[in-house]
Formats: C-alpha cells, sequence, structure tokens
C-alpha cells in the first residue's frame, strides 16, 4: 500500500522552550530546511508504507493533513535535543531509560484520573530504579501519540462475521460493527488534541509538586507495606535511610518537586507524523514535533520503506524494535541509515526477543553492533516476544517471563561488556487483570474480572512496581 502525499506544514515554527542552538550543540551547519521538508513530503508518495489505513475518503483526509500541519508543535525541538542527550548518557551507563504506557491509548480512557496514576506509576518505578542503577532515570511515557497499532492480520473475525481490523483510536473503533471500524481521517484530528491535552497534564504532574520525590516515596512505602510485597522491604528501607542521610546534608528537595518527563510513541501513521513535522527555526533541521521520542515497530522497520526513511530525515532521539529474527546485515544498514553521522543518544534499539530467546538470540546482534564501531542505547522490552493466549482466551503475558527477560538482557550485557540502558514496558496505573502472576497471584480465571486493554496486556500498578524493584536488585548487582 501507498501512502499519499501530505500539503506541506505551512506553520514551521518548532522552537521555543530552549534557547540553546541545536546546530552549535550538535556541531552541524544549518541546513535548508524546507529543502529537506519538501524531500521528506515527496517520499511519502515515492515509498512504501506498511500497516497504513485504506482511508476510503482521500479529500476527507487531504483537509485533515491541511489542519494537522496548521497545528501548534505538541513538543519542542530543544526538548527533543535534550532527550537525545540523555539518552547518550544511557548508552555509556550514566543513565537508565524507563519507557511505559499502555500499548494502545484510547481516547476514551485519556481522563486526569487515569493519566495521573500512569505517571504515579512510571515515577515510583523510577526513584526505585534510581536507588538501584545510582544514575539518573530518564522517564518516558508510552502517552500522548500513542493511538495507532500495526496488526497482524487487516481483518478480525468473530462468529463468523470478517471486519477490518481495529488500528488504534487514530483510524477506527474498536466496537465490532461494520461502521465502527471504517477509517475515519477525523480521527487523526481526535489525536492531536487528545494527546496535547495528555501533554498539558504531563507537564502540570511533573513540575507542579506532586511529583515530589518524597512524595513518591511515601507512596512506595505504601506499596512494601503490604503483605505481599514485603519481600522489597529491604530496598525500600534502604532508601528510607538515603532520604534522611540526603535530608541531614542538607540535599535541596525543593529541586526534586520536579522531574524532566517525555513523550514517545510509534511513529506508525505518516498521515500523523508527517504533517506534524516541523523545521527547527533555530537550525533548519527538521523534527517530528508529535512526540520528544519515536519509535519504529518490528512490522515496519523494512530498510527501504516509508517508517525508516521517515524516521531518518527526523531530528528527534529514534527507537527501532528488533526481534528475535533481526538480521544483523539489516541492523548494521539501519545504523547507516537512521544514524549516519554516529550522534550520541540518537539511536535506540528496543530489544523484543522473548524470555526464552533472548540469552540466544542478543548476544550475536549486541556483538556485531558493538564490532561495528556504533555506539546505541540497548533497551530491553520485555513484553512483545512474550505474548500468548490463555487458555480463556486472553492475549496475556506471564509476569515471570517479563522478569526472566529482563534477566537475560541483563546477563547479555554484562557477559559482553556492553550496557543495559533501560527497560520498555505496558502498564497502565489501574488494578486491571491482564497480565498473570506478580506477587498478586493473578491467574486464568481471573483476566475476564478487568481486562480493559484494547490491545496487548499490560502490567498494573503492582505488577509494574514489583518489575521496578526487581530490576532495582539486578541493576543493584552490577
Ligand atoms: C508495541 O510496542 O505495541 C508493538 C506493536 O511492538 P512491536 O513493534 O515490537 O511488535
Ligand atoms: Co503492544
Amino acid at each position: 500500500m501507498r501512502t499519499r502525499a501530505g500539503a506541506p506544514p505551512r506553520d514551521v515554527y518548532a522552537g521555543g522552550v530552549n534557547t540553546r542552538t541545536a546546530t552549535a550543540d550538535a556541531g552541524l551547519d544549518p541546513v535548508d530546511g524546507s529543502e529537506a521538508l519538501a524531500a521528506l513530503t515527496a517520499a511519502a508518495t515515492e515509498l512504501e508504507a506498511q500497516q497504513q489505513p485504506a482511508w476510503p475518503d482521500t479529500a476527507a483526509l487531504a483537509e485533515v493533513i491541511e489542519t494537522l500541519a496548521s497545528y501548534p508543535p505538541l513538543v519542542f525541538a530543544g526538548e527533543c535535543d535534550i532527550l537525545t542527550d540523555r539518552m547518550a548518557k544511557a548508552a555509556v551507563g550514566e543513565a537508565f531509560v524507563l519507557q511505559g504506557g499502555d500499548c494502545a491509548e484510547t481516547f476514551a480512557s485519556a481522563t486526569a484520573d487515569n493519566i495521573r496514576d500512569r505517571i504515579k506509576t512510571i515515577l515510583q518505578m523510577a526513584a526505585v530504579l534510581t536507588y538501584g542503577a545510582s544514575v539518573p532515570v530518564i522517564k518516558i511515557g508510552r502517552m500522548a501519540g500513542q493511538y495507532a497499532k500495526p496488526r497482524s492480520s487487516t481483518v478480525e473475525t468473530r462468529e463468523g462475521v470478517t471486519l477490518p481490523a481495529f488500528r488504534g483510536d487514530m483510524v477506527n473503533d474498536f466496537a465490532f460493527h461494520e461502521t465502527a471500524r471504517i477509517p475515519d481521517p477525523q480521527r487523526l484530528v481526535r489525536a492531536y488534541h487528545a494527546s496535547s491535552a495528555t501533554l498539558n497534564l504531563v507537564r502540570a504532574f511533573t513540575t507542579g509538586g506532586f511529583a515530589d520525590l518524597r512524595h513518591v516515596h511515601d507512596w512506595n512505602r505504601g506499596f512494601v507495606a503490604n503483605s505481599a510485597n514485603q519481600r522489597y522491604e529491604k530496598i525500600a528501607k534502604d532508601i528510607d535511610k538515603a532520604m534522611r542521610f540526603m535530608w541531614a546534608c542538607g540535599a535541596d528537595f525543593d529541586a526534586m518537586r520536579t522531574v524532566e518527563f517525555y513523550a514517545a510513541h510509534e511513529a506508525l501513521l505518516l498521515d500523523y507524523e508527517r504533517p506534524l513535522t516541523r523545521i527547527d527555526s533555530r537550525s533548519g533541521r527538521l523534527y517530528d514535533t508529535s512526540g520528544h521520542f519515536v519509535w519504529v515497530g518490528e512490522r515496519t522497520r523494512q530498510l527501504d520503506g516509508a517508517h525508516v526513511d521517515f524516521v531518518s530525515r527526523i531530528s528527534n532521539p529514534i527507537g527501532v524494535k528488533l526481534g528475535p529474527k533481526a538480521d544483523i546485515d539489516e541492523v548494521l544498514r539501519l545504523i547507516d541509515t537512521v544514524d549516519p553521522n554516529r550522534t550520541p543518544g540518537r539511536l535506540t534499539f528496543i530489544t523484543r526477543m522473548g524470555a526464552g530467546t533472548i540469552r540466544d538470540a542478543l548476544p550475536g546482534l549486541v556483538d556485531k553492533v558493538t564490532a561495528s564501531g556504533a555506539t546505541v542505547t540497548w533497551i530491553c522490552d520485555p513484553m512483545h516476544g512474550n505474548t500468548f493466549e490463555s487458555p480463556s482466551g486472553y492475549k496475556t503475558r506471564d509476569f515471570e517471563d517479563i522478569v526472566e527477560e529482563v534477566r537475560g538482557f541483563f546477563e547479555v550485557h554484562r557477559s559482553l561488556g556492553t550496557i543495559p540502558g533501560g527497560i520498555h514496558v505496558e502498564l497502565t496505573g489501574n488494578d486491571v487483570t491482564e497480565c498473570l502472576g506478580g506477587a498478586e497471584k493473578i491467574i486464568d480465571s481471573d483476566l475476564e474480572k478487568r481486562y480493559e486493554s484494547v490491545c496487548d496486556p499490560r502490567l498494573n500498578h503492582q505488577q509494574s512496581l514489583e518489575l521496578a524493584f526487581l530490576v532495582a536488585e539486578m541493576l543493584g548487582q552490577a
């Protein structure tokens, strides 16, 4: 399937929050942004893009693309550059990345409470991981744009009825009836507004005192007070001691009331990402202003495909998912295409191998990438290689497999002398029952109680914290 050409964005302002010049930082000459933007738009008609919806009304789509192109950026080039610097630190072990959030955000669940609870979960996990890693944790939500999904089949059949697959709220409706499943380009506009509102809350919750490390630590004390989580009491007590030590030394707790928090999503729907790509007024370079960090998924990372081409033209920090069948020559060519200048922090490989496969599949990749002289940030997604259907028919994951994949990730990197740079997880702040296991011992018959994901199963609040404590233990064993 081919994507359609988008109207070139009119509003090309992408600078703003940060006065540093990207060109000075990156040591690059200013480039002609308008030429680069024209080339990016032209590529839309020339390259094959996998996983795009068949929009039935192309005139309506063209109008929507123009509308999106006229809207303000959601994030700013200067913020993306700071995140690139942060990711560069994670590549060399001076920071650790925590990416987490829904598999698929939905418009209905973009409520203040849900967003707050997801941020809270990530902050709680980050506090524990910071202690375990003894380095700053880079907090990145899979949110404010995670509204489109790649699907293994273009259709879904239920009880003999076949309809187009649900491709995310940005495309069509989850409800299983004919009109609901028709791709509607107006949903791209809704996704923009939902992302904007989400980011507004993210910015408020992470700078307005909610993120104060003392609160976060109190919430974690509540978690270990539960008898099921006694096993983690020792780390919680150690953190307690460290907090009191910092306080006694006169550490500036007021400075810890605010955290940096970034937004990430899969750059899947090019009819959304392209019109939100703007020229940075400081440097002339292009940034996808729909999110700070965008990644290319396992199903769309073809070297000659439109997605890899798209991310190679923007200056955001970029992720690429790598599954167990990733071919090393292709991976090396991906580095050449996405990160030709070998910019520290530019490229992150998010590996999703499966608990039973990671120890065999990952070492060869890491070894050859390292031998090539490239420095990438390695992150473990322990979710997507561990999905299966439970006997009761739910798509699920077992907490044990998730932990085991992270354990394998650390083992592989430690044996090679390379850096395990972070984790990427699907989670929610709610008490859903989507993944099996954990201290609450969720079993198959519990899944139906509160299974809310419209796509992949997420760790619930408790399971997320438990994972953070376990990963903190792994980090502490360095
Ligand atoms: C995802 O992150 O939800 C996803 C679809 O992952 P992958 O591309 O690794 O399968
Ligand atoms: Co998923």
